[in-house]
């Protein structure tokens, strides 16, 4: 289950954290212990976590229907919990984390699963994830990808505007933004979305984006929109 060799980490991670706000098993005592603390003082978080991993999942089955046949998952964080190629089986898969232990846990996650990948990249450096190797062999850059920025783009920088713009700048026409942002009340994301066309109903919270049933919790922190590049 684990990259730790048998051993127990002493440490909590953030990503094992969010796997287990999702319910998932890819986690330890400490990452438990470390969200009991944090759920004291967010008593929301774990309803957040999962209504932005819901979008996740109506998104990314929304654009495979409308023929989009690879994802790139950026800041995806350990790959489970109804992530992309759990979602889409079948369609290729990027997950792409800035941090060496969640790759290798991730392509642990991942063995037996030909059409998905880890690497290690970070968002500040567009150019860089586009450009390696790895991915150019995975994912073909002359047809249409989905880039997935979830709850990750206001980590990164003041303004993520330019770094989301040099990210869908090289991406062949159609290809899709799907991006979740958390919101203060006052956050506007819709400039995120500069030079792509919004897809119906525009940036709206997580689970008005076109939701399949009636009962949603109250999840007014992450903004989401779904955006083609024309
Ligand atoms: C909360 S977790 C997973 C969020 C996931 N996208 C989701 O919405 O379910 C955030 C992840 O982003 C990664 N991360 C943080 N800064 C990053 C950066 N600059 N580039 C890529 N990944 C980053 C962290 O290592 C962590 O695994």
């Amino acid at each position: 289950m684990s990259d730790t060799g048998g051993m127990e980490p002493h440490v909590p991670h953030v990503a094992r954290m969010y796997d287990y706000f999702l319910g998932g098993h890819d986690n330890y005592r400490v990452d438990r212990e470390a969200a009991a603390h944090v759920l004291e003082i967010v008593p929301g978080i774990r309803e957040d976590a999962r209504a932005n991993r819901a979008f996740l999942g109506r998104a990314v089955r929304a654009l495979a229907d409308d023929g989009i046949g690879q994802f790139l998952d950026i800041g995806s964080g350990l790959p489970t919990c109804r992530s992309v190629h759990e979602v889409v089986p079948g369609r290729t898969t990027v997950y792409v984390d800035s941090d060496a232990q969640v790759v290798s846990h991730a392509r642990t996650l991942l063995d037996g699963v030909p059409e998905a990948l880890a690497v290690r990249g970070d968002l500040r450096k567009p150019s860089d994830i586009l450009n390696n190797p790895a991915v150019g062999q995975h994912l073909d850059l002359d047809r249409p990808v989905a880039v997935l920025l979830l709850a990750i783009a206001h980590y990164v920088a003041d303004d993520p505007q330019p770094l989301i713009t040099e990210l869908m700048a090289p991406l062949a026409p159609g290809s899709h933004l799907v991006l979740s942002h958390v919101s203060d009340g006052t956050t506007d994301p819709r400039p995120l979305f500069a030079g792509l066309d919004l897809l119906p109903p525009g940036v709206v919270t997580v689970p008005e984006w076109r939701p399949e049933d009636l009962v949603r919790p109250p999840t007014p922190h992450f903004l989401c929109g779904v955006a083609r590049k024309p």
